[in-house]
């Protein structure tokens, strides 16, 4: 902290610093990619073009994604400078940004570290962690000028519907203020959900290939808002880093042309764990789960307490590993991951009844 502010992310620090385990829980992404099976010469990763401005055509692959015009397009560094870049052209300091809670813990820190003032609203586990818009109405006041959620929710992976959505919206407009939605997971929801940018004007979104694509190396990430939002984006972006790696933007053009590939299998494989998930929750008293219907994590409650002491023993005992839920201020959770290969996600599960059964 520095003048109260945040100037770190801890929960970043342990995820990349944290001992490696043969059958980690942990993963909130698919496997990585590999980019040697896509068509690319070394001519496609030419430095030439480096100059051009807001490289035209990854802007338009991700606005033809989106359906959206190129001018409501920014790329960014992963989501992670999406997220940062479009609060940092939202708010002022002393602004109030009212954020979910649970959520992931560096949408918390860079809202600090930008000297917002943070509320937080509830996404309740006894009610699925559902985006509840009467908790958001109920902690707003004259002074909001951001609201912030991840949909799919991160930790819990509940899906926001569109009239909930579109409840914030409305709340925001009359208040003035913004709703930011970290879409990092929403492509995983199943069937398919349409990104909140089509919603109004109210709304930013941010994105990356980076979760569902297996592409976290890539770093390409987008927000999508409004054109002269967007511009302002561009422009505070000169002062953070003027532009991206060229090599980088090259390959993204290739990832988008091949994104059904790069997909692949893992919708399938995500579905098949979740079902296992579903059937080991329910054979168990000691976890209270709601059912895993979308994304790659989930976010149960374990009767043992502090999960600390599961993943500790995980470690030690099991060359596994989950997420402890203090990471999400919620300690007597964890997080899990589907990401494994289904029979590794078998072999993590055996791994985890064992460890939960020794700690009862
Ligand atoms: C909600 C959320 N947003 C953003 C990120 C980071 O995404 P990226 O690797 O694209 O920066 C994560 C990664 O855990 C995340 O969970």
């Amino acid at each position: 902290m520095s003048n109260g502010r945040i100037m770190q992310s801890d929960y970043m620090h342990w995820a990349k610093f944290k001992p490696p385990v043969r059958y980690p829980l942990t993963m909130s992404e698919v496997p990585h990619f590999r980019m040697d099976s896509l068509p690319i010469a070394i001519a496609d990763l030419d430095l030439d073009g480096a100059s051009h401005p807001r490289y035209p055509p990854l802007r338009q692959a991700i606005g033809a994604r989106y359906g959206v015009p190129d001018d409501q397009v920014v790329a960014t560094d992963g989501t992670s400078m999406a997220n940062f870049l479009a609060m940092a052209a939202l708010i002022a300091p002393g602004d109030e940004v009212l954020i979910e809670h649970p959520t992931y813990e560096l949408l918390v820190g860079a809202a600090s570290f930008l000297g917002a003032e943070i509320k937080r609203f509830e996404r309740n586990p006894a009610d699925a962690f559902r985006l509840d818009p009467s908790k958001v109405e109920e902690g707003m006041s004259d002074r909001t000028r951001l609201i912030v959620i991840t949909n799919l929710h991160n930790p819990s992976s509940a899906l926001a519907g569109e009239d909930e959505l579109r409840r914030l919206g409305r709340l925001a407009a009359a208040a003035g203020a913004r709703v930011l939605v970290d879409e990092v997971y929403l492509d995983f929801a199943a069937p398919p959900s349409a990104s909140a940018v089509h919603l109004g004007a109210e709304f930013v979104v941010t994105n990356s290939l980076t979760k569902v694509y297996g592409l976290s190396g890539l770093r390409c990430g987008w927000i999508l808002a409004q054109p002269d939002l967007a511009e302002r984006m561009w422009r505070l972006n000169d002062l953070f880093g003027v532009n991206q790696a060229h090599p980088a933007e090259r390959l993204a053009c290739i990832a988008f042309e091949q994104i059904d590939t790069i997909v692949g299998d893992h919708p399938h494989l995500l579905a098949q764990n979740r079902n296992r998930w579903n059937a080991f929750v329910q054979s168990r008293t000691d976890l209270d789960c709601m059912a895993a219907e979308h994304g790659i994590t989930a976010f149960p409650r374990w009767a043992g307490g502090d999960s600390e002491r599961l993943d500790a023993r995980l470690r030690e005992r099991y060359d596994s590993a989950v997420v402890p839920g203090r990471w999400f201020e919620m300690p007597e959770h964890f997080r899990v991951g589907f990401g494994l290969p289904a029979s590794e996600f078998e072999e993590a599960l055996s791994r985890l009844e064992a460890a939960l059964d020794e700690l009862k």
